[in-house]
């Protein structure tokens, strides 16, 4: 055979066997290669087409993490700084777990460290993966949670899990250590002009938490520029139905079984007293516009 023939022979096994590895990786990061070639193509032909396609990989990487960085910077509304690390190619288009805005057991001895261990740490984080899982390769995989959460099915897998991830960060931030008393400023014009008292706001918000039946939440919201309190079942979330979230308290069993057992009231009595993040709900109250053009 010629030697010409030979090395030709052994380039194109080369190019086949690069080929082989570069649609390995191509798979792996969840693209299919339709790079195809067979022993009569010309060796600079394969060359080519091989470059082309490692410039479109990069090229569509690329856009995946300007879209990652995008999605890092629009937390939840509430929500404290998102995981700022710098992505690995697999990590791109996901949203992250924020972080808590005080030490896991910062919340002692009202809500134990176990407690945030196993609703943050666990419960939070599942529905976190799951809409990661969920969005994964679709449209939604571009969104904020808040235009996930709107464009949902109410009740769907991905409603569900999207809501929860946006209860829990603003759950989080609505509480603090040695938090409890009574909002000021325009808020606290708004509770006596609303409710009469922050005594009867405090009542409301009690009679709510602890007698919505099963799993839900309770919220202190701002809807046509008046102030109510309103509870929300499972997922639900003012968000969905054109209402501000000012403050919430989360009611599953799972976020006071552990410290208070099956006594809700004790824990919503925690809550109000020792843990209420008021200043968050003035922030959140004071940033809508249009409340604000309301006080
Ligand atoms: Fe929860």
């Amino acid at each position: 055979m010629p030697l010409r023939m030979i090395l030709k022979g052994t380039l194109v096994t080369l190019a086949v066997a690069a080929l082989g590895a570069a649609a390995q990786e191509i798979q792996k990061r969840g693209k299919t290669s339709y790079l195809q070639v067979d022993q009569t193509e010309p060796f600079a032909s394969i060359f080519n087409r091989m470059t082309s396609e490692k410039a479109a990989i990069e090229r569509r990487h690329e856009s995946l993490l300007e879209q990652r960085y995008d999605l890092s910077n629009r937390p939840a509304k509430g929500a404290t700084t998102l995981a700022a690390t710098q992505p690995s190619y697999e990590e791109v288009h996901v949203f992250a777990l924020p972080k808590l805005a005080y030490p896991i057991d910062g919340l002692a001895p009202h809500l134990s460290a176990e407690t945030l261990e196993y609703h943050y740490g666990k419960h939070h984080q599942s529905y976190v993966d799951h809409v990661n899982e969920l969005v994964a390769g679709k449209p939604e995989a571009g969104k904020t949670l808040e235009q996930i959460i709107l464009g949902a099915q109410a009740g769907s897998p991905l409603f569900n899990n999207a809501a929860q991830a946006w209860n829990h960060s603003f759950y989080w931030n609505c509480m603090r250590p040695d938090g409890g008393g009574t909002p000021r400023g325009p808020l606290l014009d708004a509770v006596l002009r609303d409710f009469g008292s922050m005594e009867q706001l405090r009542a409301q918000l009690a009679t709510a938490a602890i007698g919505h039946f099963g799993s839900g939440w309770a919220w202190l919201v701002a809807k046509d520029r008046k102030l109510a309190v309103r509870t929300t079942h499972d997922a639900d979330l003012p968000l969905y139905h054109g209402q501000t979230a000012l403050l919430t308290i989360d009611v599953w069993e799972h976020a006071y079984y552990i410290d208070f057992r099956n006594a809700r009231a004790k824990y919503i009595e925690a809550f109000l007293d020792h843990l209420a993040n008021w200043e968050f709900a003035e922030q959140n109250y004071v940033g809508d516009a249009t409340l604000a053009r309301a006080s």
